[in-house]
């Protein structure tokens, strides 16, 4: 079994999807094997536990400092034992160790076309607020793997998504969950789980299913 951690902040629909990936089948021969959210009151945590999943609340409220913070999430990913860990709206900068740790062992969904709208400050509604106000007619989701930056490691998948001359940052975001979020997050883990993507030179590498396989 590849085994899964996933962090998260919020609402926990991204988390969802992946529950629901793995419960139809479309993603394969994979257990989410903890959650861990940095908020207790975050409902992704409640989605976690409602099915059956181990969930975890590192918070920074509860470490007198930051290095005690990061050494308390180290400690909670690596008791998990993770192939994988998924950052499915988790909006804490992680601690260097991990991500030196798990290199090419992290991604993260970020709700935009990586490079617009990214990096510091961009997160959740924001990054909707901005693409409207710039005036985008395209947006979208990607998923790609953390490195030291923000949102800069190399990108897995992307999926385009059309503004509505009616869009507020609230049913823009919506739809990009919907229409992408939801849909690639699922789909590049299943990949990674299949042992389909590599990194080469900075870039991410899909193999394609050959046509045996898909007999
Ligand atoms: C998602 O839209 C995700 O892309 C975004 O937070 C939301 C979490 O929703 N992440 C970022 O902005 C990361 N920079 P969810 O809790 O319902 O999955």
């Amino acid at each position: 079994m590849f085994r899964i951690a996933v962090c998260v902040s919020g609402g926990g629909t991204n988390l969802q999807a992946i529950i629901d990936g793995v419960r139809q089948g479309a993603i394969q021969d994979t257990e989410i094997v903890r959650v861990i959210g940095n908020n207790r009151n975050a409902y992704a945590l409640e989605r976690a536990r409602q099915a059956g999943i181990e969930a975890v609340c590192v918070s920074p409220r509860d470490y007198e400092d930051r290095e005690r913070f990061n050494e308390a999430l180290l400690a909670a990913v690596d008791e998990a034992a993770p192939d994988l860990i998924v950052l499915a709206g988790f909006l804490v900068v992680l601690p260097p160790a991990l991500i030196q740790k798990y290199e090419n062992r992290i991604i993260n969904i970020h709700p935009s076309l990586i490079p617009s709208f990214c990096g510091t400050g961009y997160y959740g509604l924001k990054v909707h607020e901005a693409a409207l106000a710039r005036g985008v007619k395209v947006t979208g989701a990607t998923v790609h793997f953390v490195d030291r930056g923000t949102d800069t490691g190399p990108i897995i998948m992307q999926k385009a998504v059309a503004v509505r001359p009616e869009d507020t940052p609230e049913t823009l975001q919506r739809r990009v969950m919907e229409e992408a979020e939801w849909k690639i997050l699922p789909e590049s883990i299943a990949l990674i789980a299949a042992g389909r993507v590599s990194v080469e030179d900075g870039h991410v590498k899909i193999v394609t299913e050959n046509a045996d396989e898909k007999k």
